[in-house]
């Protein structure tokens, strides 16, 4: 029996009112039915955005330190249930389970880190440039928040939003990518679990020309918290009209791989950063730019490393690379090696369905001798498959790695200390590793992009400012009428 799953709506778990459900399977074993879903429509969110307006007054009112208990009870329940969560996720989503848990435990690991900032949600006091005045910021709930979450980190990402805006004070609707709604279910329970008082956080599953489209044009959602891709977060930008929008999107993320990088590291980490989740993150290493020098040595030992990759079920300990989302994913992958080789890019290993799979698999793939102005070097993919550059010089891997309209990740494997600070200054991005790849940001760090990649910073002590108001306050007790920059 499939089991159903249904909406969270002012503290109840609901069906929709469309009467519509719709389904999703194990991408790596087309078999295993994960279950079935609400299709929410307008009428859903009409609902969840009104239950969450009405707990908003008290919510807010609820002392941030006290609100962060529940985040904390809630992240005490992600911890206990980490096993559980991950071979969910890997089953729903396709990643192996080690990226699986790892990402359980990102959002673990965010929600203590959240339940510390109710503690501080800092403001500052300033001089007033006037006798007994006195000038000070203070942070406060913006209203009600559409969290609207991707399928590629089914937890961490929909628990970081979920966790930074109630903390903050606001209450909030999430919408969950439509590939993966039991992960998103499975934290709104523990959510619902620790005690978050009805209304506060609503869930709304189903397509996001609908739900999210509603949520979006809905003028009493106040703020948006987008992760996905670009293209989305532009239609999100032409139809949210004045409220305040985070968008975090894609990447086309470079390693630079310097003459005098150790070779073997920088391999390994163009490997992890390029086919972990099958190079579905925004911050996979989907380019590599490589000093003319080592391009040969480099290569070499590339390809027999990816050659030994082994691709299956995220379940298998043994397999190191899931399967793709779904099938639009795998026929991107496709259609993407394909336009490669016509542009003249030269395909050093896979590009290939593997036949003996089923599911959605797509083999590691790497091209080499790319350009900048082919369509491999400048679209994101989102799946495994990596774009060689070659350099001749720092400069020229910087200008390589800045041709892009992303700026989320990038990375340099060098051992000099003046190639690495150029790098840090030079590259267009949000996040600069040196000798790392461009994936595994810490969570409590500021992470999001420059350029096409985004508008925000999420995590760390930044996170906060994406779901406050800052007021600036000023208390004259000089008893008199003080005129700014007239007396
Ligand atoms: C994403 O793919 O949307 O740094 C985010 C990383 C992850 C975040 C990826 N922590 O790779």
């Amino acid at each position: 029996m499939v089991s159903k799953y249904q909406l969270f709506i002012n503290g109840e778990w609901v069906n929709s009112e469309s009467g519509e459900t719709f389904t999703r399977v194990n991408p790596a074993d087309l078999n295993d039915v994960i279950g079935e879903f609400q299709k929410g429509n307008a009428f859903d969110v009409q609902k969840a955005v009104d239950s969450a307006e009405k707990a908003f007054d008290a919510w807010s009112d609820t002392p941030a330190p006290k609100r962060a208990e529940y985040i904390f009870k809630t992240a005490r329940l992600l911890s206990e249930s980490k096993d559980d969560l991950s071979k969910i996720m890997t089953r729903e989503m396709g990643k192996t389970l080690l990226d699986s848990s790892a990402d359980v435990q990102e959002a673990i690991n965010v929600g203590f880190y959240a339940a510390g900032e109710g503690k501080r949600l800092f403001g500052y006091t300033a001089p007033s440039e006037k006798p007994n005045k006195f000038a000070m910021t203070v942070r406060l709930p913006i209203g009600v928040a559409g969290l609207i979450s991707p399928w590629n980190f089914p937890i961490a990402i929909p628990a970081k939003k979920v966790f930074y805006s109630l903390l903050c004070g606001n209450t909030a609707v999430l919408k969950p990518a439509s590939d993966t709604p039991l992960c998103a279910t499975k934290l709104v329970e523990m959510v619902e679990k620790a005690g978050v008082p009805k209304g506060v956080l609503n869930l709304v599953t189903g397509p996001g020309e609908t739900v999210g489209m509603s949520l979006i044009k809905d003028k009493r959602v106040k703020v948006i918290s987008f992760t996905g891709h670009k293209d989305t977060g532009a239609v999100i930008l032409k139809e949210a009209g004045l409220k305040r929008l985070n968008l975090e999107m894609g990447g086309k993320n470079p390693i630079i791989v310097m003459d005098d990088a150790d070779l073997k590291l920088a391999v390994n980490g163009v490997l992890w950063g390029g086919f972990e989740t099958s190079g579905q993150r925004c911050t996979a290493s989907s380019r590599v730019i490589v000093h003319e020098k080592i391009k040969e040595p480099f290569e070499k030992l590339l390809v027999e490393q990816v050659r030994r990759l082994r691709l299956g079920n995220g379940l298998d300990a043994k397999s190191d690379l899931g399967p793709l989302v779904n099938k639009t994913a795998q026929d991107k992958v496709g259609k993407y090696v394909e336009i490669g080789k016509n542009e003249g890019a030269k395909l050093l290993v896979g590009g290939r369905v593997p036949e003996e799979l089923k599911g959605y698999f797509f083999e590691p793939t790497v091209f080499t001798d790319c350009t900048v102005n082919m369509r491999i070097a400048q679209d994101e993919i989102f799946g495994p498959v990596i774009s060689i550059f070659l350099a001749h010089s720092l400069d020229e891997a910087i200008e390589i790695a800045n041709s892009v309209e992303y700026g989320l990740s990038s990375s340099i494997y060098t051992n000099n200390v003046s190639n690495a600070f150029v790098a840090i200054n030079k590259l267009q991005a949000g996040l600069t590793y040196v000798n790392s790849p461009t994936i595994g940001a810490e969570c409590h760090l500021p992470f999001g992009g420059t350029k096409h990649s985004g508008n925000t910073r999420e995590d760390g002590p930044e996170g906060i400012k994406e779901f406050t108001e800052l007021k600036t306050v000023y208390i004259d007790y000089s008893g008199r009428l003080q005129k700014t920059y007239i007396e």
